[in-house]
């Protein structure tokens, strides 16, 4: 079963109520992941009324089960930026996401932050080419990396290209402690609020509840944003799960590292009320593909004993990250004929410095400000290049495992979003779904959309 060392080692806080009656508000979002509360914290301080449901408890979804890395080094990325977009978008990505770590480190305070060094590493020929090709880059766009060759980890490394001094955070204090800085700028906040039905031209919301939220505006911070994107960014979103594991250690290490040979391995430490963790990831595959996921733990927990000489793990938990065509998320209105619903997903496993930075890009449109970066974040952007072939996988996806809806009763129950044939997931005791990422728990319960209502598994 997931069990995220983050969420067991949250602060210790009063919940936040759930919605009892009918309300109206300027701006109203959807999903209480560090997303939703950036984008909560920089309306309130613009003195814009704000409200934020979560279904569940705020930051218990990607944000909880992340890896808590709030760097600018997202994996190898700079090199395929240029060729994508051009040198100044390139540019353009790397400052808002700097920006994002800049925020962070001005009000995170104890544990929730520390300083660390940003390393990717290759153990062969073909992985330090990358690593040279991604340096280039970063000479191009300003960026401050060195060219190395070994590491503090017990591996044999070919090169390193490292960032000093970036930064980890523990991603749900860190989030709680945000929230709580929304709240006193003025921001409602209501968890185990699930918003059930949307009426986008009136501009309602209904909760499961059966109370209504009047909205001017609307922010769909959802994983995978609901119903709204129905025949929109469907086809433009992928979704990959992938699993972490940790286990008690005796040194924190100096940096916090990513491997760009294949199998992918993420490694950090963190320090946490006197103890030491150390982080392993990098086991991944498409959202709802596979059934035997206990494989995928069991790959790190050998890991961590045979290469880190560690005790087996003592958490361990796995996080649901979709990610669009072209590298860049999507943040930003929905699309002209509904200027004023606004998402923010697709962040390609870097979603903490671009859900800060999402957040920035959402929070100048609809208070009317400029922001350079809207144009290259706009959800309705054209031109994929050379992604489109991820773009047309994807669809291909959607269109196998699309059953029609229709509620054949077989060993995997139909997706209730649009009728997706689910998998069981064993090491999580969860229904996924391979289309859009919907999770169901074991007793058919939604626990991540875009579905909003139960499995049928009678
Ligand atoms: Fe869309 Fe299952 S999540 S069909």
């Amino acid at each position: 079963m997931n069990n995220s060392l983050w969420l067991q080692t949250a602060y210790k806080k009063k919940p936040f109520p759930p919605l009892d009656k009918d309300v109206t508000c300027d701006v109203c979002i959807i999903g209480g992941g560090l997303s939703g509360i950036a984008n909560a914290y920089f309306l309130a301080k613009e003195g814009i009324d704000v409200i934020l449901l979560e279904k569940d408890t705020l930051l218990s979804g990607a944000t909880g089960n992340s890896t808590g890395k709030l760097t600018v080094q997202h994996d190898l990325v700079y090199a395929d930026l240029i060729k994508q977009f051009g040198h100044d978008h390139a540019k353009l990505y790397y400052d808002v996401n700097r920006k994002a770590m800049d925020f962070g480190r001005s009000f995170a305070e104890g544990d929730e932050l520390r300083s660390a060094d940003s390393v990717l590493f290759s153990q062969s020929r073909y992985g330090t080419e990358q690593l040279k090709a991604e340096k280039q880059a970063y000479d191009v766009l300003g960026i401050p990396g060195q060219l190395g060759r070994s590491s503090e980890l017990p591996l044999k490394t070919d090169a390193t290209l490292t960032i000093l001094n970036e930064t980890q955070i523990h991603p749900v204090r860190f989030g709680q402690h945000l929230a709580e800085l929304a709240v006193k700028a003025g921001a409602r906040i209501f968890e185990q609020t699930d918003v059930q039905l949307m009426d986008l031209k009136k501009r309602l919301l209904y909760t499961a509840n059966k109370h209504e939220i009047q909205f001017r505006n609307l922010i769909l911070c959802t994983h995978y944003p609901i119903e709204a994107l129905r025949g929109l960014q469907i086809l433009k979103l992928s979704v990959n799960r992938s699993y972490i594991a940790s286990a008690p250690a005796n040194m924190p290490l100096q940096g916090q590292y990513i491997s760009v040979d294949k199998p992918k391995r993420s490694v950090r430490t963190v320090h946490i009320d006197g103890k030491t963790h150390f982080l392993l990831s990098g086991e991944a595959h498409v959202a709802g593909m596979e059934k035997e996921t206990h494989i995928h733990y069991e790959r790190l927990s050998t890991e961590l004993k045979d290469i880190y000489q560690l005790e087996p793990f003592n958490y361990r938990w796995s996080a649901q990250d979709p990610s669009t065509p072209d590298l860049i998320p999507y943040a930003g209105a929905i699309s002209t004929s509904m200027p004023y619903v606004f998402i923010s997903t697709g962040y390609r496993k870097w979603g903490l410095t671009n859900s800060i930075a999402s957040a920035r890009i959402i929070s100048d449109q609809i208070v009317g400000r400029e922001n350079k970066a809207i144009a290259l974040y706009a959800p309705d952007r054209t031109g994929f290049g050379s992604f489109l072939l991820q773009a047309l996988r994807n669809t291909g996806l959607v269109l196998k495992e699309f059953t029609g809806g229709h509620i054949t009763r077989t060993d995997s129950p139909i997706c209730t979003h649009m009728g997706c044939r689910t998998r069981w997931n064993e090491a999580d005791q969860t229904w996924d779904c391979p289309c859009h990422g919907s999770r169901f728990r074991n007793d058919g319960s939604v626990l991540e959309g875009p579905a909003t209502k139960p499995l049928d598994l009678s």
